[in-house]
């Protein structure tokens, strides 16, 4: 597996561009493996690492996925799109044994492990709109990983949010319990864009 540039995390952060003019060059497979491992070790909330992902490379699942993105049709061009999505049962499931693990190395006491347990009998209860905040986050870390290390091997990526969650789904015979995300098109990029329009520090920082 050829790493194109071993980029420092400053680099990488700096160089990211959003990426929607691509190669038609196939990644390989244990290209996409060490993107996923990324995206693996990402932390999540009580360790729960709610994220899944679903690897398409054919063309006509990728025609759909334009049309569930609102016919954004640079989907198509791309190599490989990854369907980034939260598992709610996995969530709740992870969740607690992550409770338990943290618990049993001391970075929870026992009273907080209860009433963290207690959160995740109540959040098992709620409607799956409800939790759907809960886990995203998680998720978005994991995918910004992703992105960030695409750029060790030369790749581009564009985060896709602008879609039809529920066609996701009947596309793929999901289960509500599955949420996607986001759309994540990776390829080699046939572009380089100057960096885009971004607010000061003072504009961010709140006094
Ligand atoms: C949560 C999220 C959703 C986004 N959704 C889309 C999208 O559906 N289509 C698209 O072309 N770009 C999408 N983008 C990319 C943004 O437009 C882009 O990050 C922003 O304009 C800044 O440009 P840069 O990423 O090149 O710095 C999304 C980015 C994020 C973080």
């Amino acid at each position: 597996m050829e790493e194109d540039k071993q980029l420092t995390t400053k680099e990488a952060i700096e160089k990211r561009r959003s990426i929607r003019k691509f190669k038609t060059d196939a990644i390989p497979d244990e290209v996409i493996y060490a993107l996923l491992e990324s995206a693996r070790l990402a932390p999540s909330g009580c360790n729960a690492q709610p994220w899944r992902f679903k690897i398409v490379k054919d063309s006509a699942t990728k025609k759909q996925l334009q049309i569930i993105a609102y016919n954004q049709s640079f989907i198509t061009e791309v190599p490989v799109v990854l369907v980034v999505c939260a598992d709610i049962q996995g969530y709740l499931e992870g969740r607690a044994s992550g409770v338990q693990d943290l618990g049993n190395i001391g970075v929870f006491n026992e009273e907080i492990c209860e009433i963290l347990n207690k959160n995740t009998k109540i959040k098992s209860q709620m409607s799956i709109e409800n939790l759907r905040q809960s886990v995203a986050f998680n998720v978005a870390i994991a995918i910004e990983h992703i992105v960030l290390r695409a750029q060790d091997f030369g790749l581009g990526t564009c985060w896709m949010r602008l879609i039809d969650e529920k066609a996701i789904r009947q596309l793929f015979n999901w289960d509500d319990k599955i949420y996607p995300v986001a759309l994540l098109p990776i390829g080699y990029p046939l572009e380089s864009p100057p960096p885009r329009k971004r607010r000061s520090l003072e504009e961010i920082i709140i006094e």
